[in-house]
């Protein structure tokens, strides 16, 4: 059985005295929910507050923290940046590399993103790996060949053992934010096409086994129809996720 997982990226929102709350609100309804126990559920909330969070979080059933992005260094003379060994020192488990925010604003590369990537496992951290096609790509019909490019040049490198311990985010870059997500039909597609380019590189059990999340305006009222599709294991969730109520929705909308 392939694990269920809803994720939330809170970016670059919230301070410290707004966060806090809001974590523990989470919490709550988290504390009174049998549904939402068996799914994994990740909050990610900037690199300040995960080491709070792994203290909150504590003692509840699947929750984890995780850090939005990670240096592709190990260590040493990198002003600004956090690496993968200090944030598991505070308590993450999961590491996003390659959000599409990421890739545009801050310019990363496949090649940076395969540094993380390793870095990450190397650490004994869970990647969740971003993949996704622009507006323009999707209507020019390329949005499989980027999907594959994007897969194949940061990942495909990996050992069968490090591949799976790798959970995948498809985000289609135009429904990020936007309030426009891909219809059940276009994200099933492409997450069948994913897991059919796993079973080439790899074998039918790895592909059978990895998780791929959704991201891109999921909500608590289009989750349910998205995480019904055979080959979605739940969400990577942004905006609706800085809403304790509706973030819990979502969670409880992945199929028992
Ligand atoms: P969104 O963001 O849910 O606000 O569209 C998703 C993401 O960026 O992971």
């Amino acid at each position: 059985m392939r694990k269920k997982i809803v994720a939330g990226n809170w970016k670059m929102n919230k301070t410290y005295s707004e966060a806090v709350p809001l974590m523990y609100e989470i919490k709550d309804l988290l504390w009174k929910s049998k549904k939402a126990e068996s799914v994994i559920k990740i909050i990610v909330p900037p690199y300040l507050y995960i080491h709070d969070f792994y203290e909150t979080a504590k003692g509840l059933k699947n929750l984890f923290v995780g850090g939005q992005n990670c240096a592709y260094e190990e260590s040493g003379a990198y002003t600004g940046e956090v690496s993968a060994s200090m944030l598991k020192s505070v308590g993450a488990n999961y590491i996003i590399i390659g959000h599409s925010e990421r890739r545009s604003f801050f310019k990363e590369t496949n090649a940076e993103l395969k540094k993380k990537t390793d870095i990450t496992l190397k650490q004994g951290l869970t990647p969740i790996f971003c993949i996704g096609e622009t507006k323009e790509k999707r209507e020019a019909n390329e949005h499989f060949n980027v999907v594959e490019t994007q897969i194949s040049e940061s990942l495909f490198h990996l050992s069968t053992e490090e591949f799976q311990k790798c959970v995948l985010a498809y985000e289609p870059v135009w429904a990020i934010g936007t309030g426009l997500t891909a219809t059940s039909a276009q994200a099933q597609e492409m997450h069948h096409y994913i897991r059919s380019l796993i079973e080439k590189k790899y074998s039918k059990p790895v592909s059978d086994n990895i998780s791929i999340l959704y991201g891109g305006s999921c909500n608590e009222k289009n989750a349910a129809e998205l995480f019904a599709c055979p080959d979605v294991d739940g969400g990577l969730i942004g905006g609706a996720a800085l809403k304790a109520k509706e973030f819990v929705e979502i969670i409880h909308s992945i199929p028992q």
